[in-house]
């Protein structure tokens, strides 16, 4: 077949894709984000067709939901199978399934080699190593104290080689890593290593191969503090499944977080911590954000739920005397523009005058927020750090004062998703939420 070499225009930003160049990216309204990629086999690739194959049409009656389905001897669901670890289990739905590709993103450092490495560590398979060398895996893998015989190490950062491993190998490995796919070139491709022509190429393999062999494929990506590196947002599109490891570098905890998923829910996440013999699971029970175990001056406490699991999270903040003209505000585990707003909404309502005061927040263990539940707690921490003051319920409360629920613009306090088992999380550690239906209400305690 002939090889066909077309340029298309991706979206650094979006990783959407145009036949056209355009200053504008019509996608995300992003200006200047269009870059050109030369693409070797974009025409096959993207054709579902197969060489030798006639066109036909298949009824949906005579199709089975998953290729092959087969059980083993205890009856178990084969095309299914579990990680051993439980949190990463609960992440992806039940468990891997034959054939998916998975992007495991995550900023350099977080720790997506070590939770892949104890991957294989559990379920054995096949770490592609292009980044580091065999002898470094060997390192960790001592280090983490895994059996060394679960794996299978290929030191390459080309990409036709991982083809013709796992072609050769058929069905031997239940998953592949590689890692990473920045790393990873496509010799009949141009451009360099980690360039967005030879990521998507070298991606579109890895995909093709997937479902071809039916071995599941993590690809580890890495992405900016910013998230703004073009590759994994292209590889979005790509895959079946895309997985996010996030966390405050000198934080412990790391939570994996599931944006798009083709098999399973996506609102879950699974929560880690990195020790010294890797990453741990934590169970919900074990899960506490909380910084400070007496009340404390701009100091609150929420619960927020992430996927089907109470999180319990110490919002604190600070505010002092500004000296510049335009006061700063800064958040962290918070939207920005979320934040900007409590803070109006908390000068209007309290009547503080907080356009003098630079505002900072932040999130105890370096979470993000998205969860609306957690503004009340955002304004109390305020509230509390302008008057210089501890905020105190009513009743006894052990520690710091827990505050849930979203805040309107004008001050109301609204009811949250599962309120109930937030209070049920709240009262099994021995504290009790502050009732509170207007925002005006938090001068009196
Ligand atoms: P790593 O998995 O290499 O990050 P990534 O692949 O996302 O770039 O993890 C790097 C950090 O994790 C490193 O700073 C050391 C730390 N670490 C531990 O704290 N404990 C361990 O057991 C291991 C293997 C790493
Ligand atoms: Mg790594």
């Amino acid at each position: 077949m002939k090889k066909v070499s077309e340029s298309i225009f991706v979206c650094a930003n979006c990783g959407n894709e145009f036949s056209k160049w355009s200053g504008q990216c019509s996608a995300c309204h992003e200006w200047n984000s269009l870059k050109e990629i030369k693409s070797l086999k974009s025409k096959n690739l993207n054709s579902k067709k197969r060489r030798g194959q006639e066109t036909e049409i298949k009824n949906l009656g005579k199709i089975q939901s998953t290729p092959n389905p087969s059980f083993d001897k205890e009856g178990r669901y084969q095309n299914i199978f579990s990680t051993e670890i439980k949190e990463f289990d609960r992440v992806l739905g039940k468990g891997i399934v034959r054939g998916q590709v998975i992007l495991f993103a995550g900023e350099p450092g977080i720790g997506k080699s070590t939770l892949l490495t104890q991957l294989i560590g559990k379920i054995g398979g096949l770490y592609v190593a292009a980044e580091e060398t065999a002898e470094q895996i060997a390192l960790r893998v001592e280090r983490l104290g895994l059996d060394k015989n679960k794996f299978d190490i290929l030191e390459t950062n080309v990409v036709e080689e991982i083809e013709e491993i796992i072609e050769r190998t058929n069905n031997v490995f239940k998953i592949v890593v590689v890692d990473s796919i920045q790393m990873v070139s496509c010799a009949e491709s141009s451009g360099t290593p980690g360039s967005l022509a030879q990521i998507r190429e070298s991606t579109f393999r890895l995909v093709e191969m997937a479902k071809k062999s039916g071995v599941a494929i993590f690809i580890v990506g890495h992405v900016t503090k910013e998230g703004d590196i073009a590759g994994p947002k292209m590889l979005e599109h790509m895959v079946d499944t895309v997985l996010y490891f996030e966390g405050e570098k000198d934080g412990e905890l790391r939570i994996l977080r599931v944006n798009k998923n083709r098999f399973g829910p996506t609102d879950e996440v699974g929560v880690f911590k990195m020790e010294e013999k890797g990453l741990r699971e934590i169970s919900s029970e074990e899960v506490s954000l909380i910084d400070s175990k007496m009340p404390q001056i701009g100091s609150t406490i929420s619960v927020v739920m992430e996927g089907s699991r109470p999180l319990l999270v110490e919002i604190q903040a600070l505010v002092t005397e500004s000296f510049s003209q335009i006061p700063k505000r800064i958040f962290s585990g918070i939207d920005y523009n979320r934040g900007q707003l409590l803070v109006a909404v908390a000068q209007k309502v309290l009547s503080i005058p907080l356009y003098k005061e630079d505002v900072f927040v932040a999130v105890s263990g370096g979470i993000k927020i998205s969860d609306p539940g957690v503004d009340l707690a955002v304004i109390g921490a305020i509230y509390s750090s302008y008057k210089d003051k501890i905020i105190m319920g009513e009743g006894d409360h052990k520690g710091s004062p827990v505050l849930i629920g979203e805040v309107s613009l004008l001050g109301k306090v609204r009811k949250v998703r599962m309120a109930e088992r937030r209070e049920r999380e709240i009262k099994s550690l021995g504290m009790e939420m502050m009732k509170i239906e207007n925002i005006g209400e938090l001068k009196k305690v």
